[in-house]
């Protein structure tokens, strides 16, 4: 990747996070600007250093108000944009769907009107890119002999996030189509690792079977995934921004097609196998059913299902692979088993992540969230 100016939305989010640091790492060259308004989801603690050492910029500022958006371009000379900002979890979105069509599909908007303004009025287009991060959620769901999605499978979301994001695509894709603004849009399956909020499957099952309560599986536990590991997640997205062609749309998934049943099982196999290698964790967690050489399993209770719920996720990344080649590093049973490490490791990250004081922690270090210019900046570059 040569010195470019990155915008990323969402940086502060859980596979935002990981972009940043993957991008610090592979592409020191590039400059980052990131506009996250800081919603409940978000937990920057991992982006302070690199704020500090002014290896990055931080925004905080909500893609729904057009001036936010319109100012960030402004200020800043951005050549690429990674648009990740969005309202993610499904279940919320079933609870309440208002901030998902504001973010998801308006903020998107404001976003591509913004970007196409900003590089027509420089005569870029030819160089520039639109990196739109979507979802295989809104293919809708697969019967269990059905072939994976591909880049031509029919639009069919299920729930009010899949649809939000379905429209978001369906934008960027008419402004490639009809403005020319060089857009590319990734399709990809369910990411897990770090930084993931305890809201989402697997690390609420960790940190439920740490504090020994009840692991919910929706409906029978047979609901089927597509597993990537996000770090393979971040390559892809950076090769797409460096490989891609604009107007194409790439599958991005990690082949570990899993029930939830057995993503479950596996995520107490692991504990329990940490629990027996370090007996240091017994005395760390001692409501943990692997403190007493119990299993995690115990604990696994099956709830009332998801109404709407997409029964199975499978992804075809052959063109992703030949295009901008393209293959996920990790299994599941590698990418698992660092991901259980990290939360073992991070039990203070994630106590800030579902503190009910965590807004106002946010306020108080990175300011109130914006809703006209000026943005604060908690200054970087
Ligand atoms: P996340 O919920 O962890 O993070 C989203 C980030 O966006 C947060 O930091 C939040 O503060 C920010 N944000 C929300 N509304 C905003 C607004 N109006 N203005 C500015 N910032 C705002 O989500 P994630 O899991 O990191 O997902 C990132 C992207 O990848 C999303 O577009 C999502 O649809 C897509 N995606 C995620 C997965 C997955 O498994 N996590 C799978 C497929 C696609
Ligand atoms: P989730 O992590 O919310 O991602 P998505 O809905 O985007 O796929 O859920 C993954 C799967 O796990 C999904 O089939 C719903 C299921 N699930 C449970 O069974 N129990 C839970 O507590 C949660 C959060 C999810």
């Amino acid at each position: 990747m040569t010195s470019k100016t990155i915008l990323l939305t969402g940086g502060a989010g859980f596979i935002g996070q990981n972009l940043v640091h993957h991008l610090l790492r592979e592409s020191p060259e590039c400059k980052l600007i990131i506009i996250d308004s800081l919603t409940y989801a978000a937990n920057p603690a991992s982006l302070q250093a690199p704020i500090e050492s002014g290896q990055i910029t931080f925004v905080r500022g909500d893609i729904s108000e057009l001036s936010n958006v319109r100012a960030i371009f402004e200020l800043h000379p951005i050549e690429e944009v990674a648009h990740l900002a969005a309202e993610s979890h499904v279940d919320r979105s079933i609870r309440g769907p208002d901030a998902f069509v504001e973010t998801n599909i308006l903020g998107t908007y404001n976003l591509l009107k913004c970007a196409l303004d900003h590089w027509r009025s420089r005569s870029c287009l030819d160089r520039a890119r639109f990196l739109h991060v979507s979802t295989d959620e809104v293919f809708g769901d697969l019967g269990p002999e059905e072939p994976p999605f591909t880049e031509s499978s029919p639009y069919k979301p299920s729930s009010p996030y899949s649809a939000t994001k379905a429209a978001s695509d369906h934008l960027a894709r008419a402004f490639c189509k009809t403005y020319g603004l060089p857009v590319i849009v990734t399709n990809c399956s369910n990411n897990y690792g770090p930084y993931q909020h305890p809201e989402k499957l697997i690390p609420l099952m960790i940190l439920h079977a740490l504090e020994g309560t009840g692991l919910p599986i929706y409906g029978d536990g047979s609901n089927i995934r597509d597993w990537l590991y996000v770090e393979d997640h971040c390559r892809a997205i950076a090769l797409a921004l460096d490989k891609g062609t604009a107007g194409e749309t790439y599958n991005i998934g990690g082949g570990m097609e899993k029930s939830n049943r057995e993503v479950v099982g596996e995520v107490c196999d692991l504990i329990d196998m940490r629990f027996r290698q370090d007996p240091s964790l017994a005395q760390k967690y001692p409501n943990c059913p692997s403190s007493t050489g119990d299993t995690c399993q115990s604990l696994i209770t099956f709830v009332g299902d998801r109404p709407g719920h997409d029964r199975r996720y499978a992804i075809n990344m052959d063109f992703a692979c030949r295009k901008l080649q393209f293959r996920p590093r990790e299994t599941f049973a590698t990418g698992l088993l660092q991901t259980v490490d990290w939360y073992l490791e991070n039990e203070a990250w994630c106590r800030q992540a579902m503190s009910p004081e965590h807004s106002v922690w946010l306020a108080n270090n990175y300011g109130s969230r914006t809703s006209s210019a000026p943005i604060p900046h908690v200054q970087g570059a």
